[in-house]
């Protein structure tokens, strides 16, 4: 391992305390958020996924989320967008892995379909809906309501369609293991398929995946089912999910306790709660910190593990949220990337010992 930590400090910090979940240790409360990065051809990582995550493992966080990954072609954002839906995939995953797991951080990948938020072109030129004349395919969802009023209609899934989608989850997650990620996240959150089904304001189904909330999150249960029965016992799974709409009849933080409870009993060990993206009228409240409280009541009520994400962008912030038992990691997006070192910079303001990695060892002095 290439990471050292010659003389351990004595003083204890809730933030760089290791966590342990099933068989896997982290060294520290610091996680890398998924961060789609819109440069995959057929769904293939490359070197700019190597360097933008190996650089965040050198930086000392203690888990590194891959991007929303497609489970199939059709469940990707935008063409651009990563895929595990072949084996084909394995080969640049793996390397990317083993270059993360070197430097004493744990790889996890998030794994997801995008349902009718697929199909769009690449946020950096527009991120519009891309229809099938122009190289898009057909948007798929609960029920045909579109996004956007100008984006497609999406395809109502079938029951058989997602049987299909729910193994596509699967095989995925087998890739994964192939590929040597350790921690499987599965992508529930900011209105793409699973969440879509969540709520009531994209899903208006009235068979056994439409209706009451027991309904409306099954598709998610059957997915965390599928997926804990493709990976190993010892290998914890996470879920990212939108503990709230931020919209009017939309899904509540009460009914994100109850999925919580449900998905822990169906194999989850850790929640990451972030909110909203579900629908375009949304009126989310940003501040600092913005779904903490959806972390805590998460973590209290329905007796399972939470990570905190949005806007946490200061060591001290971040430290907080852990020791106040709020949360039991904080994983960050747009900080890491202002910052690839954050974890180091916050050890060394924290007056603990960063994981510094030893070819950097005189600058951490
Ligand atoms: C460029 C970019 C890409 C993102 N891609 C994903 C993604 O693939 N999966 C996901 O769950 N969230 C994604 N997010 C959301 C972040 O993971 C995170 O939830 C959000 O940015 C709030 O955290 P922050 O305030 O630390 O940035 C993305 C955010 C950014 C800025």
């Amino acid at each position: 391992m290439a990471t050292s930590n010659p003389s351990p400090s004595e003083k204890v910090v809730a933030l760089f305390q290791p966590l342990t979940i099933r068989g896997v240790t982290l060294r520290n409360r610091v996680f890398m958020s998924p961060m789609c990065q819109y440069s995959s051809e057929d769904g293939f990582a490359n070197d700019w996924h190597l360097v933008h995550l190996g650089s965040r493992a050198v930086g000392g966080v203690s888990l590194i989320t891959v991007e929303a990954t497609g489970v199939t072609p059709e469940g990707r954002i935008t063409l651009g967008c990563l895929g595990l839906w072949k084996d084909e995939h394995i080969t640049k995953l793996s390397q990317i892995t083993k270059f993360i797991e070197a430097r004493g951080a744990v790889t996890a990948i998030q794994i997801g379909h995008a349902g009718r938020k697929a199909s769009t072109k690449l946020p950096r030129e527009g991120g519009a809906f891309l229809p099938v004349a122009e190289g898009g395919w057909q948007i798929v969802g609960p029920s045909p309501i579109p996004f956007r009023p100008t984006d497609g209609v999406p395809h109502e899934l079938t029951s058989g369609e997602i049987a299909g989608v729910i193994e596509a989850h699967a095989k995925a997650a087998e890739r994964a293991v192939k590929a040597g990620f350790r921690v499987v996240e599965i992508h529930a959150a900011h209105g793409y398929l699973l969440n879509e089904f969540m709520s009531p304001l994209s899903n208006t189904r009235t068979d056994s995946y439409g209706g009451s909330l027991e309904n409306r999150i099954r598709i998610t249960i059957e997915t965390i089912k599928a997926v804990r029965g493709a990976i190993p016992a010892d290998m914890p799974l996470m879920m990212k999910i939108s503990s709230v709409d931020w919209a009017d009849g939309g899904f509540t933080v009460e009914d994100s306790v109850k999925l919580a409870m449900a998905s822990k009993a169906a194999g989850v060990d850790l929640i990451t709660c972030s909110s909203g993206n579900v629908v375009a009228h949304q009126k989310p409240e940003f501040k600092p910190g913005f779904n903490v409280p959806f972390a805590e009541k998460v973590r209290k009520e329905a007796g399972i593990m939470t990570a905190a994400v949005g806007m946490i962008t200061e060591a001290a912030q971040a430290n907080e949220i852990v020791e106040s038992g709020k949360a039991d990691a904080v994983t960050l997006a747009r900080e890491l990337l202002r910052d690839p070192y954050f974890a180091l910079h916050a050890a060394k303001a924290l007056g603990v010992k960063p994981a510094f990695p030893g070819q950097y060892t005189p600058a951490f002095l």
